[in-house]
């Protein structure tokens, strides 16, 4: 019998739901879902590395509560997080005549969480839907909040919509056929929210290595326990990233992000997102270095932490600072409100002063290309 999931809630003024996680999870997700959804099918999204190992238990739990399930499956890879890869989706439900009634089950990582979350938010104007996360990233980052999205040549993310789903279901058995270096970029994630926003998990982290990497399954329950926790912590605080001028709000996440987003795609999408993200954490570091007097020693810290994880620490090869800047000022995210500046200039960072905290700051060019040459050694 698969033992009683750990459950959170993720507390929204509109919708509020549960995040379960445990194992062997199909019949608690297709409960839950039924307790939730009148519908008599249900069409799950995923992947080609994913749908042949875990679609077919989920096809037969969701039977099982009646709901006759259709199965889309779509190539691997962050290339598929793409408005041309939607809209062969929306063909696809077209043809099933997928009615708006009928939930989409994203069941993969966060590329198929974004790109079904991102399509059950369009068709028919918005479709009940439900997040299956099978990555360590998903489960403790991109399934939770309600972001989705598609990616767009000029930048990450840049076509997208705010969709909560009815339910998240984390399921750790799916980390067992998870390839080491997906789920080590995964833990980058991990890493951001103990320097950003909690330092004893932080230190969690330093004294567990050798468990999170054997992959022991106390410690990864905690690790997504205490994520999960985190994240919907800041979801709920502010839920559509409105962040007041001096409030960091639900851009905490975004800490590494700046950098990150911009290396990531600079890279075509070779760099993971968890191993962009893990230099660019390092750049943030960086800068708060320089500007706001952060120990030296913290960042030699962190740094040694995301080493030790298997995380990139070095670029491998150089990049160009003038693209990447480029890429930074094309994000809008990366701009304050009402700024004039639409260059590198007007580049902000949420930064921390201290391990743990978290305030915008606006770097100067100068201390960008800094970090940038520092990633470089
Ligand atoms: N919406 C959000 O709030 C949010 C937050 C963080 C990240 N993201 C997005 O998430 C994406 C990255 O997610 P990811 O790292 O999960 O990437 P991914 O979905 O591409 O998964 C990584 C690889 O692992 C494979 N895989 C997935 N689960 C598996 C399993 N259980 N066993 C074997 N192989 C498996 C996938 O097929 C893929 O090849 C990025 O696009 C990022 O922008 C979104
Ligand atoms: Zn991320």
């Amino acid at each position: 019998m698969p033992s009683a999931p750990d459950t959170l809630q993720v507390s929204l003024p509109m919708h509020s739901y549960p995040i379960f996680i445990g194992s062997r999870s199909a019949s608690l997700l297709a409960k839950e879902l039924r307790a939730r959804c009148s519908a008599r099918r249900a069409t799950i999204i995923t992947d080609a590395h994913v749908g042949p190992t875990y679609a077919d238990t989920l096809v037969t739990a969701l039977q099982c509560e009646g709901f006759a399930a259709s199965l889309l499956t779509i190539p691997a890879g962050e290339s598929s997080k793409s408005l041309c890869m939607a809209a062969e989706l929306y063909d696809a439900l077209a043809e099933l005549q997928h009615r708006r009634d009928e939930p989409i089950i994203a069941l993969g990582g966060g590329v198929i969480g974004d790109l079904a979350g991102f399509v059950a938010a369009t068709w028919h104007r918005g479709v009940p839907f439900v997040q299956c996360p099978t990555t360590v990233e998903a489960d403790i980052d991109a399934a939770i909040g309600g972001k989705t999205g598609v990616n767009h040549p000029a930048g990450k993310n840049l076509i997208g919509a705010f969709h909560q789903p009815l339910l998240v279901s984390i399921d750790l058995d799916y980390l067992d056929s998870l390839p080491t270096r997906d789920f080590v970029a995964g833990l980058a994630e991990s890493v951001k929210h103990g320097i950003s926003l909690d330092t004893q998990f932080l230190e969690w982290h330093e004294a567990n290595v050798a468990a999170i990497l054997r992959r022991d399954r106390e410690a990864l329950q905690l690790l997504i326990h205490r994520n999960c926790q985190i994240k919907a912590s800041v979801v709920t605080q502010d839920e559509r990233e409105a962040g007041r001028s001096a409030d960091v709000g639900r851009a905490a996440l975004n800490f590494g992000h700046t950098v990150g987003h911009a290396l990531e795609a600079q890279s075509q999408y070779a760099l993971r997102h968890g191993e962009a993200v893990s230099l660019g954490i390092i750049a943030a570091l960086d800068i708060a270095v320089r500007r706001l007097g952060l120990p030296n020693g913290e960042r030699q810290r962190c740094e040694e932490l995301l080493g030790s994880l298997g995380l990139p620490t070095r670029l491998e090869s150089p990049v160009d600072a003038d693209v990447l800047l480029e890429r930074m000022a094309a994000d809008k995210k990366n701009l304050s409100p009402g700024s004039r500046s639409k260059g590198p200039q007007g580049i902000r960072f949420v930064l921390t002063p201290e391990l743990g905290q978290l305030e915008w700051f606006m770097p100067q060019v100068a201390d960008i290309r800094a970090a940038l040459d520092y990633l470089g050694k």
